[in-house]
């Protein structure tokens, strides 16, 4: 049975699109049962009582939680994601994908993942969460680290990260605590009411919310600059879709279509689960505590669901792409990703007469566990 998906310099994509027609699920070297064809995946995320959450020893809100504490905690999470919360947001990021596209040099090659994508994310989320601009750069080579502490598969030195970024969020809380303490005038940004947020009739505690801000925080800058790199490499190599979108196509489509390119490659490649009990599932009997990856990557690009994983056709595709997941563990931040999304490539559009692959250098894969590019070289005039 193939036991490495996890080798360095590796597309992962091509490498399960190999292992998928042979084998619906798979052990990697670290022992992980990961379940690569849309049905399975499907299945484990459908059953979350013997496919559980709780994967880590750390606090994960709502990421690691089960059942019924889980609902407690996305009832109250959930609403600052709603259209309605978004909603006040969106000329803020435009202004903001507006005045970095209007700074990014034509003619010359920047790289769509860390001059777009990451600067976009962090630029975004500060301006969503209420936090100071001279936190971008800190939040930048945060993202950075994160990404190499997790391809090194490093466990010291990813809790060294994740203290980092605890360390960073408390800069941010305590001048909202104090400005409490003090009786000054509460701010009412996201971050102010999320530290108002009640679960279970009481206040979050203070590392409920680091952790809330985290899961926040990974899934915004990390995944939204992984998805910029997917979808500029995307238009870059389809000129055709550019002009088709450059001469203005309604947002139901442009989001459709950027769901869909994120199906063919997926950034977001998996999620943890660990079974309750003794589950057989793919025709493999897993015994409980079975630590189990759920591959969204390989799920989506399912031969089995899609036929052919590289056509593009959201309207057949839409309603079985797990980019966002399924399941009670449902990305809750699909709104504002697809929005951030969204108005990010509108403005790159907007804004330029063509975007192409830097034919000097090359874009490079990510290294898994990270998925889409590293590096992603384009050149806009
Ligand atoms: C940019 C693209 C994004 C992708 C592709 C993505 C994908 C996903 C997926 C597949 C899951 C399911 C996890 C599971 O089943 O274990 C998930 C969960 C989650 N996402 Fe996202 N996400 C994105 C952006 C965001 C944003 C912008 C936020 C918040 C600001 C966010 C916050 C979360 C949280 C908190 C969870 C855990 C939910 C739970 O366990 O109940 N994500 N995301």
């Amino acid at each position: 049975m193939p036991d490495d998906l996890s080798a360095a310099g590796r597309d992962l994509r091509a490498y399960t699109d190999t292992l998928r027609p042979r084998h619906g699920v798979v052990r990697n070297i670290h022992g992980e049962w990961v379940l690569l064809r849309h049905g399975l995946v499907v299945e484990a995320a459908l059953d979350d009582e013997r496919f559980s959450s709780a994967v880590s020893s750390h606090l994960q809100i709502p990421n690691g939680l089960d059942a019924a504490e889980h609902t407690a905690y996305r009832q109250a999470l959930d609403r600052f994601l709603t259209p309605e919360a978004l909603a006040p947001f969106h000329e803020e990021f435009r202004r903001v994908a507006a005045d970095l596209v209007a700074s990014l040099p034509r003619g010359v090659a920047v790289d769509a993942v860390s001059e777009v994508g990451v600067r976009f994310a962090v630029r975004a989320q500060s301006a969503w969460l209420g936090w100071p601009a001279d936190l971008e750069d800190r939040l930048v080579t945060w993202v950075a680290e994160n990404h190499a502490a997790t391809r090194s598969g490093d466990k010291s030195w990813t809790l060294k990260v994740a203290e980092a970024f605890d360390e960073l969020i408390r800069c941010v809380l305590e001048p909202r605590r104090s400005a409490g303490r003090e009786g000054g005038a509460d701010a009412d940004d996201v971050t102010a009411r999320l530290m108002r947020t009640e679960v279970n009739g009481r206040p979050l505690t203070d590392a409920e919310i680091v952790s809330v801000l985290r899961n926040w925080t990974g899934g915004d800058l990390g995944s939204i600059a992984q998805c910029v790199g997917v979808l500029l490499h995307y238009l870059a190599t389809h000129p055709e879709l550019q002009d088709r979108l450059r001469s203005g196509v309604p947002e139901a489509e442009l989001d459709a279509l950027i769901d869909e390119i994120l199906r063919i490659d997926d950034p977001f490649v998996s999620n943890r689960r660990v079974t309750t009990c003794p589950v057989t599932i793919g025709g493999v009997a897993l015994p409980q505590g079975a630590r189990v990856k759920l591959n969204w990557t390989s799920a989506n690009r399912d031969e089995a669901v899609f036929g052919d994983p590289d056509a593009l056709d959201p309207a057949r595709n839409a309603s079985r792409n797990l980019v966002y997941g399924i399941g009670r563990h449902v990305c809750p931040g699909r709104l504002l990703a697809t929005l951030e999304l969204r108005i990010a490539l509108q403005e790159l559009l907007t804004a330029s007469s063509s975007i192409v692959l830097d034919p000097r250098q090359a874009a490079e894969r990510a290294v898994s566990p990270v998925g889409g590019w590293r590096t992603v070289p384009v050149v806009l005039a």
